[in-house]
């Protein structure tokens, strides 16, 4: 099994102090940046949008993993890949024409990921899970950090698991929401590749230990 990916959620950071919350996780165990973008119309909260994640990219030395909670994200996509975004993440949701915007996404040149709300059955994947690189399964109601986990999450990861292999697709499962110590390795045990964790980490007195320990309870 390959070592989980931990994506610290830069919603929860300090945005009074940003450079020194980047710079925590450049240098710790994390993989990626985890940045959520909210337009207060998908999702019931405004959180930052291009001029915050061009200083954030200035400073990030690891990928930049782009959650975008916006209708119509089609408009965005060559913004982002300038921005510097890896891998580029929209809602089911939000697309009418999903498949038309996962290529969009790829021919920028950025990894094209799909989030599903808590409600979304991850049957309605299977027709584009060869062209997903990573799914955002949410396991929160998108919009706010801090919330508690969903325990139908376990359930759905295993469902999608399966699809993914039935096809011989390479999508990784990524976990957004509630993830905690308390969640971590039952999530990577029923299929998990991905952790999303905001308020955990940045929370925490030691930051930089609890993502170390997160990699560790999830080998
Ligand atoms: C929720 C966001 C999450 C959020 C996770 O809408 O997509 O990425 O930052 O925060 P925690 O880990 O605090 O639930
Ligand atoms: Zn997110």
């Amino acid at each position: 099994m390959n070592e989980t990916i931990i994506a610290p959620s830069i919603l929860a950071a300090d945005f009074a102090n940003l450079q020194r919350d980047v710079e925590m996780i450049n240098n710790s165990k994390a993989q990626w940046f985890h940045l959520d973008v909210m337009d207060g119309v998908f999702v019931p909260n405004i959180s930052f949008g291009m001029p915050v994640i061009k200083g954030i990219s200035r400073h990030a030395k690891k990928p930049l993993d782009v959650h975008l909670m916006i209708v119509d994200p089609d408009r965005y996509i060559k913004e982002f890949a300038t921005l510097g975004a890896a891998v580029l993440t929209v809602h089911y949701e939000a697309c009418t024409h999903l498949h038309r915007t996962l290529q969009a996404i790829k021919a920028e040149g950025m990894q094209a990921g799909v989030a599903i709300n808590p409600h979304t059955n991850v049957s309605l994947l299977e027709d584009t899970i060869a062209d997903i690189d990573l799914v955002c399964m949410m396991s929160v109601n998108p919009g706010f950090g801090g919330q508690s986990f969903i325990e139908n999450t376990y359930k759905k990861v295993r469902a999608l698991k399966e699809i993914i292999n039935a096809n011989g697709a390479k999508t990784k499962i990524e976990i957004d929401g509630g993830v905690t110590d308390k969640n971590a390795k039952q999530l990577v045990e029923a299929g998990a590749d991905v952790l999303v964790a905001g308020s955990f980490v940045f929370g925490a007195k030691n930051p930089t230990e609890t993502i170390e320990n997160l990699i560790k309870m999830t080998k």
